[in-house]
């Protein structure tokens, strides 16, 4: 009876087990899933335009490589999300669907211009590093095929990071005062967004009490952001730029940096549609699934003829 499958399954969540597809989970877990696997997935998948735009634009061949292997990169971690969403009994078009319906999210990240090429690199350093904060923790996720897509993205990851921050290092290094004037400008610009992808404070994230119960969130949202402010001040020091934070001190009672208030209404703002690229990001959604109509119905066409073939 149902109570013996819920005891079974908190009994597997407390011991740290996998639950499993074919597991019997809570219908609150398994939604619950499918709403953030599947909004992970969107946000790799949208991720790739703003970096897409400069991949014509690199200044060198090497650059325009690596650039080429990130993007590309992202496109493969949307589609390990997808397919993890889908064993929850969910079909990629209902997920595309709900993406361009607007009912789904993707992070709010993806919704600023990427305006000159040292947006680049500082997206590979603070939007790649946020998003390993995150996804590290994801790797221990209670639900299987999540953890198990998410070992395999963060060592991709990890690559985005550095190369970031290395493009980084030598604009700073080897560049002109111009050249050192743009990264300086582009931290500008992405550093209190980048701190907003951790997610609302704990006191507003509705998900987290549940989430972290059923071992799908394992750290808090301002546990993380706290974290990656730790770890990106020295590497901004290194780099030789200033954070837009008059508030940023070390506070050696915390053992952590103490940190200017993040302005939460900006953060909304951008997720209910109001940010600066939203309706672009939508619109170059929308676009390349119907040019993509005629792929996908060759495909499927393609498969009913070959079962056909074998049935015959
Ligand atoms: N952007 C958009 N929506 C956000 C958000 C953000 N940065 N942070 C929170 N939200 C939304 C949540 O989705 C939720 O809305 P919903 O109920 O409609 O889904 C609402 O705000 C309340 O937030 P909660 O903290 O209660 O929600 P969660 O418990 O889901 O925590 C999260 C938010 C930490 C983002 C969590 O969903 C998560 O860890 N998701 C997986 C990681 C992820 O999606 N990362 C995207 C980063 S970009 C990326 O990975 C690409 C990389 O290659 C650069």
């Amino acid at each position: 009876e149902p109570e013996a499958y819920q005891r079974e399954f908190d009994a597997k969540i407390d011991r740290g087990d996998f639950i499993e597809p074919k597991d019997w989970m809570p219908e609150g877990y398994r939604k619950t899933l499918i709403r953030q696997i599947s909004q992970h997935a969107h946000s790799e998948v949208v991720g790739m335009l703003p970096e897409g735009n400069w991949i014509t634009r690199a200044p060198t061949l090497k650059r325009k490589a690596i650039l080429l292997a990130k993007v590309q990169d992202e496109g493969g971690h949307g589609l390990y999300l997808y397919a993890a969403a889908e064993t929850l009994g969910v079909s990629r078009t209902e997920l595309i669907e709900a993406l361009l319906s607007g009912k789904a999210k993707y992070s709010s990240i993806f919704n600023y211009p990427t305006l000159t090429w040292a947006d680049v690199g500082v997206i590979g350093w603070l939007v790649d590093g946020a998003a390993i904060m995150n996804q590290i923790p994801l790797c221990k996720c209670s639900y299987g095929p999540y953890a198990r897509a998410m070992v395999r993205i963060c060592k991709e990851e990890s690559f985005h990071q550095r190369q970031g921050y290395e493009s980084l290092l030598v604009m700073m290094r080897e560049g002109t005062p111009e050249q050192k004037a743009m990264v300086q400008d582009a931290v500008n610009r992405w550093w209190w967004p980048a701190l907003m992808m951790f997610g609302p404070p704990d006191s507003e994230s509705v998900h987290s009490p549940q989430s972290m119960r059923w071992g799908i969130k394992r750290v808090s949202n301002d546990e993380l952001r706290q974290k990656f402010v730790d770890a990106t001040v020295p590497q901004a020091e290194v780099l030789g730029v200033t954070l837009p934070d008059p508030h940023l001190k070390w506070n050696p009672e915390r053992g952590h940096y103490d940190f200017g208030p993040i302005n939460w209404k900006a953060f909304w703002d951008v997720i209910n549609g109001h940010g600066p690229c939203n309706r672009d990001r939508m619109a170059a959604r929308r676009r390349a699934w119907e040019e993509g109509a005629w792929v996908r119905e060759a495909a499927e066409a393609y498969a009913e003829k070959a079962n056909r073939r074998a049935t015959t």
